[in-house]
């Protein structure tokens, strides 16, 4: 019998990624902390357009959560420099390859040109049509629920909502990504298997893989594997890694 076909249905629809040990992987160089974070930007342009050839609806990375201020200021601020520096010079970049990028977290927190760099950027890319590119960034789950709660509580303060008219679709409303499907499939890199506050509603069902790659040696081949676990996992048929690669360059 011929190999079965990887099919697009077959793919996740939603990715979300949590892109961790950039720290620990410095220190195995022999390098600060930030060489890490830098060297990571290469990996997360390889998901990125990996998962654009692939043409996944969503991918969701989390690049800084709502614990990360706990982190010495020096480190604080050198994420926030390099931040700003990647919106700069990769936002051109995703808007040519027909990519929407959307920020998700509590923005306030940021510098104001920081947040007018990121207003700027998904205004830019807003009508874009191919895969979803959202950043969580000051994101935590917990403060995302939080914020839906409060947007709710205020309809029903106005009389717009009766409580017993809450359901699970009002909740996910107003919720981030409302108008993504959930979660699909999760990735964590560098061998934690916690999901340290990340989407939790969005995540209810989504399958959790967990790798001992270190962030900056993520890209192309670790996001074929991922996938390629998850559709075997699915049980829909098990395909390889070659199959899905046959498959990008059949749809490149
Ligand atoms: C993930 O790598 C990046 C951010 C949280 C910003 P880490 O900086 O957490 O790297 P490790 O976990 O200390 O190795
Ligand atoms: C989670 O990584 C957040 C990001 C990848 C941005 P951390 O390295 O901050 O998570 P914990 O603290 O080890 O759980
Ligand atoms: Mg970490």
């Amino acid at each position: 019998m011929a190999d079965p076909q990887v099919s697009a249905e077959l793919l996740p629809q939603h990715i979300a990624i949590i892109m961790d040990g950039n720290g620990r992987w410095a220190k195995q160089q022999g390098k600060p902390r930030l060489y890490g974070h830098r060297v990571a930007v290469k990996a997360v342009r390889e998901t990125i357009s990996t998962a654009s050839r692939l043409g996944i609806q969503a991918v969701t990375l989390f690049a800084f959560s709502s614990e990360n201020w706990r982190r010495p200021q020096e480190e604080v601020s050198l994420l926030m420099d390099l931040f700003m520096m990647v919106l700069t010079r990769e936002v051109k970049k995703l808007h040519k390859n027909n990519l929407k990028l959307q920020i998700i977290g509590d923005k306030t927190r940021f510098s104001s040109p920081l947040q007018i760099k990121i207003a700027k950027a998904e205004a830019l890319t807003q009508n874009n049509t191919g895969t979803v590119v959202n950043v969580a960034a000051n994101y935590g789950g917990k403060w995302d629920i939080t914020q839906a709660v409060k947007q709710l509580a205020m309809t029903v303060d106005s009389g717009e909502l009766a409580p017993a008219d809450i359901t699970e679709e009002t909740i996910s409303q107003y919720l981030c990504l409302s108008d993504l499907p959930d979660v699909d499939l999760m990735i964590r890199t560098s061998g934690e298997c916690r999901i340290s506050n990340f989407l939790l509603w969005q995540m209810a069902y989504a399958e959790l893989y967990f790798t001992d790659l270190f962030w900056p040696d993520f890209g192309e081949q670790p996001l074929l594997d991922a996938i390629t676990w998850f559709i075997n996992r699915e049980r829909r048929f098990g395909c390889t890694s070659e199959q899905l690669q046959l498959f990008m360059s059949q749809t490149a």
